[in-house]
This record gives C-alpha cells, sequence and structure tokens, in this order.
C-alpha cells in the first residue's frame, strides 16, 4: 500500500530518491516524504500531506537518503503523519501493518516515550532508538523482532551516514544498482530507468546499503548466501496514443499488451504442471478485485466443459481448503497482494500445487509458486486494473486449453487465442459510442450491470471500475437475478448496462431489458450479434466477434473505457481514486 525507497549516491541522492517517489506513487498518494543524512550526520527533512509534487523543492543534502508515499491505515493524511519518522539518531520509513501496534504503544509511553504522530509506524523507530547501543544493525533487528504484522522499513541513523538498513516480512523489499546509485525499494517499476541490477530481499531478510556496498543478511546479522541481482526487465514501453492520464493510456495498451503475453505464452512454462494438469481432483482459483473476477471467467470455462473448478476471492479461500492432489491457481497484477499469497500459501502448505499468474516476475507469488506464467502486459501504474485483466483472462485461456488438451478434451478455440490483439484494437471502434453514453450517464446515482453466464463476470468487472473511479453505486449481477429483487430499484431513467455475448442467450436477455424498459430504466446493450442489437435499447455497443468463450477479453475494452469518461466528465482523477492503493499488501 505505501511504497518505500531507500537510495545511496555520491551525487544526487535527493533527485534519483524523488524520481522514483514519483513512480512509487500509484501504492499510495494521500502523504510523501523523504529525508536525507549529510556526512556529518545531520538530517534533512520533507513531508507532507498530498501526492509526491507535494514535497517538491530545493535538494536536500546528503549521500544517503529515504522516501516514502504513504496510503493511510494508522492515522489520517497530514504532515505530521507522513513519513519518515524520526526518534533520536534515526529515521524511518515503513509499508506494512503493526498488528500489536496498541500494546507497544502503551509499553513505550508507560517507559515515557512520546509520539508525535498517530502512526503504528513511529513506534518502530522508538523501538529501534531504545534497542540502540552503537550496533545499527541489531537495533534495527531488535526492533524488528518486536513487531507482529508485515513490514517493510528502511531506517537511517545519524551516527552512520554512509548505512541504510533496512528489513522486510510480508511485504515487498527489493535492491537495486545502477547510475552509480544504490537502491532499496518496495516495487521494481519504481527502479526502472534508474537500476540497471535487481534482487527482491526474500521473507524475513535485512537489506544493508554500507560504504557503496550492499549486501543480504539474516536477523543474526550472518549474510544471506547466493543471492544474485539480475538484470531488470519491464521498463516502460513507450505510449502508443497521447492520453491525458494513465488510465486512458493502458486501456490504449491493451491490444500490445496482449501482443506481449501471446509472445511470451509457452508450453514449456507450464511443463511443470503436466501432473496437475492430467490428474488433479480439483482446480481451485484465487485473486482479488479485478483479479478474482478474472478467476471466475477461469472457473466458469473449466466447469462449463466438466472439470471440477472452483474460485473466491482470497480472503475467502479458507473453505476451498486446497491441498494435496489439487491445483490452485493463483492471480495477481502486482503478486504482492497480501490476501492471495495469505491463501497461496496456505495451499501450498497443505500440498496443493500452486501456479502462480502474475505480471510481475520477482514478485512474491512468483517466487512461492511451482509454476508460474507472466502477463508481460507491461507496467500497469493506474490504481484501476485495465490492460492486466486482458492479459489475466488471456493466460488463463491458455492455461485452460492445455488443462482441457491433457485431459483429452482439446478446444477448437485455442487457436483464436493469436487474433485477441487485433480484435481488442477493433473495440476500440466502439469507444465513440461508449463517449455518448457516458455523456448520458454521468449524473447518476447508481446503476445495474447485467450478463448471463461468462457475461455476469464482465458485469462485475465493469461495475467495479465505475464505483472505483467515477464513484457511482454500480452493481454487477447475473440478469436471472434481476427479477429477484433489484427490480425494485429500477425507475424512469436508471442506467442498466446489460452485455451479451452468448448467441443461446439473446433471447433470455432481451426477457431481461424488456423488465428494465417496462420500468422505465435506460438500458445499454453490448453484444457482437446483430439479433442481439436489434432488441430495444436506448443505447446499443457494438463488439467485436471471438469465439464466445473468448469474449470476456474483448467485452471489457469498452467497459473500462466507460468507468474512464464517466470519472473524467464527472471531474475525478482516475488514476488516483480516493481511499484506495494500486497494491494491497495488508490483509
Ligand atoms: O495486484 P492484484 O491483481 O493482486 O490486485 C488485486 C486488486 O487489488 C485489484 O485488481 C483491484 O481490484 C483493482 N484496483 C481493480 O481495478
Amino acid at each position: 500500500m505505501c511504497g518505500i525507497v531507500g537510495c545511496f549516491a555520491q551525487k544526487g541522492c535527493y533527485e534519483k530518491l524523488y524520481s522514483a517517489l514519483t513512480r512509487l506513487e500509484y501504492r499510495g498518494y494521500d502523504s510523501a516524504g523523504i529525508a536525507t543524512l549529510s556526512e556529518g550526520g545531520a538530517f534533512s527533512v520533507r513531508k507532507k500531506r498530498g501526492g509526491v509534487a507535494a514535497i517538491a523543492g530545493a535538494p536536500l543534502i546528503g549521500c544517503a537518503g529515504i522516501g516514502h508515499t504513504r496510503w493511510a491505515t494508522h492515522g489520517v493524511p497530514s504532515d505530521v503523519n507522513a513519513h519518515p519518522h524520526l526518534c533520536g539518531k534515526f529515521a524511518l520509513v515503513h509499508n506494512g501493518v503493526v498488528e500489536n501496534d496498541a500494546a507497544l504503544r502503551a509499553e513505550l509511553s508507560a517507559q515515557g516515550e512520546r509520539f508525535l504522530s498517530q502512526t503504528d509506524s513511529e513506534l518502530i523507530v522508538h523501538l529501534i532508538a531504545r534497542a540502540y547501543a552503537g550496533d545499527f544493525f541489531a537495533a534495527v533487528s531488535a526492533a524488528c523482532a518486536r513487531i507482529e504484522g508485515s513490514y517493510a522499513v528502511a531506517v537511517l541513523c545519524a551516527d552512520h551516514p554512509d548505512t541504510i538498513v533496512c528489513a522486510r516480512r510480508g511485504c515487498p523489499l527489493v535492491a537495486g544498482a545502477g547510475g552509480g546509485a544504490l537502491y532499496v525499494c518496495s516495487d521494481i517499476p519504481a527502479l526502472c530507468g534508474s537500476a540497471a541490477y535487481i534482487c527482491p530481499a526474500e521473507e524475513g531478510e535485512f537489506v544493508v546499503i554500507r560504504a557503496g556496498e550492499i549486501g543480504f543478511f539474516r536477523a543474526d546479522g550472518t549474510p544471506v548466501p547466493g543471492k544474485v541481482f539480475a538484470r531488470v526487465r519491464g521498463a516502460a514501453r513507450p505510449r502508443a496514443v497521447v492520453a491525458k492520464t494513465r488510465m486512458e493510456a493502458e486501456i490504449a495498451e491493451v491490444p500490445a499488451a496482449l501482443a506481449g503475453t501471446l509472445a511470451s505464452l509457452q508450453e514449456a512454462d507450464l511443463s511443470a504442471c503436466r501432473a496437475p494438469f492430467r490428474a488433479a481432483r480439483r482446480v481451485l482459483s484465487v485473486g482479488c478485485g479485478t483479479a478474482y473476477h478474472a478467476t471466475l471467467a477461469f472457473c466458469g470455462l473449466l466447469a462449463s466443459q466438466g472439470v471440477p473448478a472452483l474460485c473466491r476471492p482470497a480472503s475467502e479461500a479458507a473453505d476451498l481448503a486446497a491441498g494435496e492432489g489439487e491445483l490452485l491457481v493463483a492471480v495477481s497484477q502486482s503478486g504482492e497482494t497480501a490476501d492471495t499469497l495469505a491463501a497461496a500459501r496456505a495451499a501450498r502448505a497443505r500440498g496443493a500445487f500452486l501456479l502462480a499468474v502474475t505480471n510481475v516476475e520477482q514478485s512474491s507469488l512468483a517466487a512461492l509458486a511451482d509454476a508460474a506464467l507472466f502477463l508481460r502486459a507491461g507496467p500497469e501504474v493506474a490504481v484501476a486494473a485495465t490492460k492486466s485483466y486482458n492479459c489475466q483472462l488471456l493466460c488463463l485461456y491458455f492455461v485452460a486449453a492445455r488443462l482441457l488438451a491433457s485431459r483429452g478434451a482439446p478446444q477448437v478455440w485455442e487457436q483464436s487465442l493469436a487474433a485477441l490483439p487485433a480484435l481488442a484494437r477493433r473495440a476500440f471502434g466502439s469507444f465513440s459510442a461508449v463517449e455518448q453514453l457516458a455523456a448520458a450517464w454521468q449524473g447518476a446515482r447508481g446503476m445495474y450491470f447485467l450478463g448471463r453466464g461468462q457475461d455476469a463476470v464482465t458485469a462485475r468487472e465493469g461495475a467495479l471500475k465505475v464505483k472505483e473511479i467515477a464513484y457511482i453505486f454500480a452493481e454487477g449481477l447475473p440478469a436471472g437475478e434481476l427479477k429477484h429483487g433489484p427490480l425494485a430499484l429500477v425507475e424512469k431513467g436508471f442506467p442498466v448496462a446489460l452485455v451479451c455475448t452468448a448467441r443461446a442467450l439473446v433471447r433470455k436477455c432481451a426477457a431481461a431489458a424488456a423488465e428494465v424498459a417496462a420500468r422505465g430504466g435506460q438500458v445499454a446493450l453490448f453484444s457482437q450479434y446483430a439479433e442481439a442489437l436489434a432488441i430495444p435499447a436506448a443505447f446499443h455497443i457494438r463488439l467485436p466477434a471471438a469465439p464466445e468463450p473468448l469474449m470476456p477479453a474483448l467485452a471489457a475494452i469498452p467497459l473500462q473505457h466507460l468507468a474512464c469518461r464517466l470519472a473524467l466528465l464527472r471531474g475525478h482523477d482516475p488514476d488516483r481514486p480516493r481511499n484506495l492503493a494500486k497494491s494491497v499488501t495488508v490483509e
């Protein structure tokens, strides 16, 4: 959720920190801060409520520094609650949640410690200061041992102006080197363009930058052997179009992202999956938010072919009890979502085979998995997931096709996967109609998204996008459920987006449209079929045609554009929706 960065550079340390923070902003943007340490051991600190631009200003002096972008959990967004937090000789930035916050606060308060902020993070720097007896590393290690919960921290000490001590448990941390600087950071994309080489820290490891060198250690101070720095991949692709927001740019990149996914999908990546594909008793799948919607489409596809397949939001996966002889497919753009990691760890501990589908090669999820498929969608920065969803679906179609083939049920639609990038570009043809729809619906206080079968999944994803960035109440429903309650809200002008991509269900969709129209509701129909588009409706949005099982990857595109247009028309920044962060690293 928050983003942390540390940097040691003889020249331009402050500028490098600031630049990394601008790329980390998607992890939180309610406050930001930087602290640097001069050779003489003096701190310079600038921290403020607001985005990274709020702390722009003259460079702070020093070769070592730490920075933070915040997504508030404990304490409101404010200058005081912004990181870094200072205590005595120490400055600290933290990502994570201290779960024993109340007990530690009471203990430290009883010992006379006074806190300036309401954050749980400030407790850690007090613990470090109290544990310090001249050994910087030992003090950080001792403080970390007292924390229940999750953390990635980077710490400066006035007695050691050439050193940054960092640690992780439950939150990502990666070390980087390049351009005359050494880094630690929450995320690889924030180092793209700065670090040429990176190496992720594993769970429980410490990273120490000292006198121009970088090393990995265990909590007892012994070095971790065998750490290898790899060349940074996945630098941002040049944008295909001039877009005002990142979300618009990322929607415009969907065809190129799908082409990237397609080019990289190799049967060999699934070689380790042969036995579970053939023999798994059940195929289980977890993800959160948009990634969860991708698992719904995946499991629906497998179940339609008779494979026992179940999915859950990762935070609700306990009842799946994935275990020995079962395959768990965990889906996450970032590969760092805490709920998804927790479900994946639990399943693996019980003996399930774990296949990760993620966009980030060095992510915690990829490291945990028995096998991994990478989206290779390029960095996705806007908080609302767009191109990653289309690419997750493509990866999952590939997994489904290979799994079904290994069970003697090859699918003809597998041949059509190669056409998806071009078809996605054709979906842009619907955008002018979508813009008219957005103009008509911009004042709505609520709306429904309906579909049947796999279109109910697309409907849920469309509704999530609208809620998330346009702040309009939206619900995605199976169209057949309408008459069992939700119809009560439909009155004159109530907006209903109806997705219909299954020919066999056109008549049932017509019935739903008629139910809405009879109450004065306004239907927008999304379909590739002329007969569906002939259903009386206020708006008709034509989709490109693909084999029906692949339609969710295409039908999502106009809905992504609709949400983005609604946000912009209502004066909201779609890249920075309130209350949210791109990567949710707390459970
Ligand atoms: O990185 P992940 O795919 O694991 O993220 C999961 C969700 O937090 C994410 O999809 C979220 O729902 C999006 N902001 C929705 O647009």
